[in-house]
């Protein structure tokens, strides 16, 4: 999964004291939801704060590629809805990228219509498993395609899409937004049970465009009907992006940052949880709610202690996982994470990415299959790879507020993926990270 050439090299020195208001980008997986259902809706809908990132762009490509119309100007993204029946067959492959949420999603709205798509990634995304995806969908009545649980995926016309009750067997959001999406094709009611909480954005957003959805925390109840579009959709800032920032400051010196506008929705700020069963000074204030909670997150240099994080915080900060493990690698004491298998099907093998990155970095790490235990010490800098995974280039970086060394990590191009500002936000907020590439 890494990338051939050595490239994109990025040497991360001693930082400065972390200070002031920092602006972070728009929501990725909001983002990706605000294309999709906004382009099955029945008119025009206004979307601002986008994320322009490579793996959201490719949901809007995607979507053009399916005849929709998108204009993009500076401020705003204005997608041309014409219903749900208002798609059309691309007369050539669907090409998702790095974007596992683009192509899991998609698989739920393409295989209920009435022309067939193949739909293929980059290497990496090709190594992911989607018969997790396609295995309710053909409950359905969807007719999938793929050799070894992997894309490329061939989807056939599917003559009718059935309601199903459906049990999810895994805490994923991919999983149950794919269902939801097919849902809104199907002849009658779908019920979605789940043990686990994951991120709610497809429910909360299907609502807000008027669709007729009742859920709680277990059970989701999809009826028939449709979307309309909304004249102004704002996108709250990500948390996932923040959550790089909030850990720096959190283990720089003397350092105070104020974040405005970030997501706060409950189902993805377990990280903020789990920092502050470690110890750490963080404030939340909820600004609004338009159909998303957004506000302001006010962190503080804090000394962490280590703790045993537990099981129901995992989905809640499931991208968030290697941040709480550097936060582990630089508290006092012992952290143990577990029940975090999903880490190994993520951009790369993060439980084995850590593991070598904060080795690198002279910390003691055991690795289970499903999680890490870490023993807080002194990181000492060095030299790792991306492992192609944006996530894991980035909290290696940011470990440079504490490092005893520099920290220099190999081809980074795939931070583009998610934030694209990553270095300069960084780096304004008094971090020093420079390119190595000329
Ligand atoms: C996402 C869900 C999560 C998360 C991913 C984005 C989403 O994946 O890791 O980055 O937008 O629905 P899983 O559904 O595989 O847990």
């Amino acid at each position: 999964m890494n990338g051939s050439k050595s490239e994109h090299n990025l040497l991360a020195k001693k930082s400065s004291n972390l200070n002031g208001t920092i602006a972070i980008p728009g929501d990725k997986s909001i983002s990706h939801r605000a294309i999709m259902i906004s382009m099955l809706a029945e008119g025009k809908t206004k979307i601002y704060n986008f994320l322009e990132a490579e793996d959201t762009l490719i949901t809007i490509n995607v979507a053009r590629q399916l005849g929709i119309e998108i204009n993009q100007s500076s401020n705003c993204i204005e997608v041309k809805g014409n219903g749900l029946a208002g798609i059309q067959q691309s007369n050539k492959d669907l090409y998702f990228g790095n974007s596992g949420t683009s192509m899991r999603l998609f698989m739920g709205i393409l295989s209920t219509q009435d022309f067939p798509s193949i739909l293929t990634g980059d290497d990496s995304l090709s190594q992911r498993p989607m018969e997790r995806v396609a295995l309710p969908l053909r409950k359905m009545g969807t007719i999938i395609n793929m050799e070894n649980n992997q894309a490329p995926i061939y989807i056939k016309p599917a003559k009718e899409i059935l309601g199903i009750k459906h049990t999810l067997d895994i805490a994923s959001a991919q999983v149950k937004s794919a269902i939801l999406f097919a849902a809104l094709y199907a002849n009658s009611k779908t019920v979605i049970v789940s043990e686990s909480i994951t991120r709610n954005h497809t429910e909360l957003m299907l609502q807000y465009f008027g669709y007729p959805i009742q859920y709680n925390d277990q059970k989701i109840v999809l009826n028939t009907g449709k979307l309309r579009s909304i004249e102004k959709l704002e996108i709250p800032c990500d948390f996932s992006s923040a959550a790089f920032l909030i850990l720096a400051t959190i283990l720089a010196k003397n350092s105070h940052i104020i974040l405005e506008n970030i997501g706060l929705n409950s189902t993805r700020i377990g990280f903020l949880k789990i920092l502050e069963m470690m110890g750490a000074d963080i404030k939340i204030t909820i600004d609004q709610n338009q159909f998303e909670p957004y506000g302001t997150i006010e962190i503080r240099s804090s000394q962490l202690h280590g703790i045993n994080v537990p099981k129901y915080l995992i989905p809640l900060s499931i991208d968030e996982l290697p941040l709480v493990f550097l936060a582990a690698a630089c508290a006092k004491g012992k952290t143990t994470v577990r029940n975090a298998d999903e880490l190994r099907l993520k951009e790369s093998d993060r439980i084995k990415s850590m593991k070598i990155t904060l080795t690198e970095f002279s910390i003691n790490v055991v690795e289970h299959n499903d999680g890490l235990t870490i023993e807080g010490g002194t990181i000492t800098g060095g030299e790792i790879d991306s492992f192609g995974d944006h996530r894991i280039a980035m909290t290696a970086l940011i470990a440079s507020v504490c490092s005893a060394d520099e920290i220099l990590v190999k081809n980074t191009k795939n931070i583009d993926t998610s934030f694209p500002n990553f270095v300069e936000t960084m780096n304004s907020a008094g971090l020093n990270i420079q390119s190595l590439d000329n």
